[in-house]
């Protein structure tokens, strides 16, 4: 018998790359979304990339009546929680917006995961929570102290799940600390579709390499790192993805927290140095201030999620930057335009 996972916010760029993930092992996947940030042209993706469909249901996570139903309709196992708010900026702005969303929505559906009699789960947290970290490369043992609204609902949220989890020995949890997610599937039909302008380095670069943005704005040259700019783990949305697949695989009694990474810092230069070889184009870039609350180096000991999880993130920068570039110049404008730029150039 096949198993029926669902995945809160399986619309969204990591939930939909794990979708197909879990369709091709022919599990069933269910997706509750409200596409809040997100379209139904990536359910669509997932259906002809994943090789079987999955159900969806267009629902708010803060309705709990509507998510009840959704565990009432189908014989869920187990559930990966992505939904939620995720810009640092924003949630300063409106931190009772993310309060509201990130927290409420988690209690409604462990509320419904207890009374439906499913107790385990794998929940997207963050590298956020370490805040500026202390030791680098990042242990899962580091302390956590997260600077914005945004990183302490994933803090909260992972102090929620470890007392449910001490409480009631029947929870299965696993807390998944990502670093910085790019890349996309290789297909090139499925990949980080962000509203607005892009916050991250990545999709910023890549909307300026396809024509849709000048140049990019460089946050420092003066940081304490090898080139003065700031360093991140980048992981493959692909190897995120296959990361829950192993962590669903080896859910153990209790909650315990893993970080996903590959270990590897690379520059902002370093990026915009790849981006170049990969896409062929030129990034005009000018340096300016640092954004406030960003920090120079962040990099994740990945080691215990290698060992426990039997897991590993092995795919390189310039094979996570050539699929972005991938579905960046097949959908210049993300889901919201079918039009291919070879068709442009054709036309
Ligand atoms: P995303 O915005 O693409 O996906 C989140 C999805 O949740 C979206 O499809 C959105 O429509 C949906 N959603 C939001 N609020 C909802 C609600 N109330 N009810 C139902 N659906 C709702 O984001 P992503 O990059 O795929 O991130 C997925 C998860 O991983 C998030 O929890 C995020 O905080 C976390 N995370 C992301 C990153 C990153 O850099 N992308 C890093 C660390 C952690
Ligand atoms: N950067 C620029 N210009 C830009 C955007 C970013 O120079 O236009 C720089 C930043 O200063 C930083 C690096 O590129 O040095 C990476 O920045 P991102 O915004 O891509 O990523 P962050 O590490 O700042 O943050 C991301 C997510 C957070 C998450 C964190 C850890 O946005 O939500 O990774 O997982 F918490």
């Amino acid at each position: 018998m096949s198993e029926t996972i669902l995945v809160t916010g399986g619309a969204g760029y990591i939930g939909s790359h794990t979708a197909v993930a879990l369709a091709e092992r022919d599990v069933q996947v269910v997706i509750v979304d409200n596409l809040a940030n997100s379209s139904a042209k990536a359910i669509e993706a997932i259906d002809r990339l994943g090789g079987r469909r999955v159900i969806f249901h267009e629902i708010d996570l803060l309705d709990a009546d509507a998510l009840g139903d959704v565990f009432q309709a189908h014989p869920i196992d187990a559930v990966i929680h992505f939904a939620g708010l995720k810009a640092v900026g924003e949630s300063v702005e409106k931190p009772l917006d993310y309060y509201r969303t990130n927290l409420l929505s988690t209690m409604n559906l462990l509320d419904q995961m207890a009374a439906n009699d499913v107790w385990d789960l794998v929940f997207s947290s963050s590298a956020t929570v370490y805040g500026d970290p202390k030791i680098l490369p990042i242990p899962e043992t580091a302390p956590l102290g997260p600077t914005n609204p945004y990183g302490r609902t994933k803090h909260m949220i992972e102090d929620i799940c470890r007392d449910a989890a001490a409480a009631d020995r029947r929870w299965r949890i696993s807390l998944l600390r990502y670093f910085n997610p790019v890349g996309a599937h290789p297909s090139g039909e499925l990949g980080e579709d962000p509203r607005g302008i892009p916050n991250n380095l990545v999709p910023f670069v890549m909307q300026v390499a396809v024509g849709r943005r000048e140049r990019l704005s460089v946050f420092g040259d003066d940081w304490e790192t090898d080139d003065g700019t700031g360093v991140r783990d980048y992981i493959h949305v692909l190897d995120l993805a296959s990361g829950h697949v192993s962590a669903l695989d080896r859910l153990e009694p209790g909650c315990d927290e893993f970080n996903l990474g590959t270990g590897t810092g690379v520059s902002v230069f370093d990026i915009v140095k790849t981006v170049e070889n990969v896409t062929g184009v030129s990034i005009p870039y000018e340096v300016v201030d640092r954004r406030p609350g960003d920090i120079a180096t962040s990099l994740a000991d990945p080691s215990k999620a290698n060992e426990k999880l039997e897991w590993r993130a092995d795919r390189s920068v310039d094979t996570m930057l050539t699929d972005s570039w991938r579905w960046q110049s097949n959908h210049p404008n993300g889901f919201n335009d079918e039009q291919h730029l070879t068709a442009e150039a054709e036309g």
